[in-house]
């Protein structure tokens, strides 16, 4: 007997891969990067130590972090090829395209198929810092301005793109968010690199696989969605009506709901406890939306909950990106900017035992049929 042929929409449910990077404990809202809880990390770790992580599945030994350090903040320095493109684009184009430009770029005349190419990785994690902080400076008037080897990643890149050594406050709360978007599995971005590299494309070009699928509002670009969306809906007192609305309407609230998590998405928790540090020093512009965001939590919760549909990440992360000064386009590419971190360590990773990705289709539609001549043809 044929037995009945399956198809997982959305690929939901299906392992395409093992992996060593992270563990996303979904009943009990814990995120593990190589075995260490991502809330113990950002508390005590910083994101240049998780690139070491992810790429090696352990912690660096001191005399193995001064040498990577040295690698990484080397690699931070643009050429001018880089500058050129991004004087020429920053004006033109979305943040996002232009890092999957000049990634592009990094990578001509490379190969792929490497397992062992740590320090193309660390370039790439290290120069997408460095595009990321080019791009918004030439945008906003300014130009390149080179990275200082004194300063952690953080701090590097708000200074490329301010011209001025971040605070304390501000480097940490960016490395906080770098560390918790460096990883998370299998989601669309990091499938599309894998796709990209299982074809031994070069590391940087799966890259831009990664970040042009990350684009997306129903990925990497909810956060630019919920911080508009927060905007639109304008007070607090036109939360619950506008709830109701959109819900009724079957349209989606950005920032709720995950392929993985049926319960609170434990980043954004960790995000609120960030948030709840800064309240005294927020704007007003970032408090209103804070104020909103809380109440559009209250108010999605009631009506999603049930369905296992929470509040994610990207509901939050706004209101850290702002107040760190981020403008409202950049969220995404920041995203971006930690992922390669991820994306690099599961090319890396995959190419150790590569196999071409190829999916099936069921097809439905005509069977073999006879062709008839277009003078032939009656039109039913
Ligand atoms: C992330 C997301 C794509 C995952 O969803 P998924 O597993 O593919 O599930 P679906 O999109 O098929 O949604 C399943 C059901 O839940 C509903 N749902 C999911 N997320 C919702 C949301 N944010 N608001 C309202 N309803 C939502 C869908 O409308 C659908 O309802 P239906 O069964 O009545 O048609 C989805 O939750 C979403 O679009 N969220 C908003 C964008 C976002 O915040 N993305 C960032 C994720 S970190």
């Amino acid at each position: 007997m044929v037995q009945p042929i399956s198809v997982f929409k959305g690929l939901e449910g299906v392992y395409v891969t093992e992996s060593a990077l992270s563990l996303i404990d979904s009943e009990n809202g814990v995120l593990y990067y190589a075995g260490y809880d991502v809330k113990e990390l950002v508390e005590r770790s910083s994101f240049e130590e998780v690139v070491f992580l992810m790429l090696h599945q352990r912690l660096p030994t001191s005399s193995e972090f001064t040498e990577f350090l040295k690698l990484l903040r080397r690699s931070q320095e643009l050429e001018p090829i880089h500058i050129e493109t991004i004087r020429k684009y920053a004006g033109v184009t979305d943040i996002l395209s232009l890092l999957a430009m000049l990634i592009v770029l990094e990578g001509r005349g490379k190969i792929g198929g490497n397992s062992n190419d740590f320090n193309a990785a660390v370039n790439a994690v290290a120069k997408m810092g460095s595009f990321f902080s080019t791009i918004i400076r030439v945008r906003y008037g300014g130009d390149y301005i080179p990275p200082r080897r004194d300063l952690s990643f953080p701090e590097n890149l708000l200074y490329m793109m301010n011209g001025e050594v971040p605070s304390r406050e501000h480097a940490d709360v960016l490395d906080d968010l770098l560390i918790l978007h460096a990883e998370h599995g299998i989601p669309a971005s990091t499938f599309a690199s894998l796709v990209a590299a299982s074809t031994l494309s070069d590391l940087y070009s799966s890259i831009a696989a990664g970040i042009l699928a990350l684009k997306g509002p129903l990925h990497g670009g909810a956060s630019e969605a919920s911080y508009a969306q927060a905007l639109s809906i304008g007070s607090v007192e036109k939360v619950p009506e506008w709830v109701q609305l959109t819900l009724s309407e079957k349209k989606k609230i950005m920032g709720f709901g995950h392929r993985v998590y049926k319960i609170y998405d434990p980043r954004a928790t960790i995000v609120k406890n960030i948030i709840a540090r800064f309240m005294g020093s927020m704007n007003s512009e970032v408090k209103k939306v804070y104020e909103i965001t809380r109440a559009l939590e209250e108010y999605g919760e009631k009506y999603l909950a049930s369905r296992g549909i929470y509040p994610n990440v990207d509901l939050w992360t706004p209101i850290l990106y702002r107040m760190i000064g981020l403008p409202a386009d950049s969220f995404t590419a920041l995203f971006a900017v930690s992922r390669t971190a991820g994306w690099v360590a599961h090319i890396l990773e995959y190419w150790r035992e590569n196999k071409l990705i190829r999916p099936l289709h069921l097809y439905v539609g005509e069977r073999p049929r006879k062709y008839i001549p277009l003078e032939l043809r009656t039109g039913s």
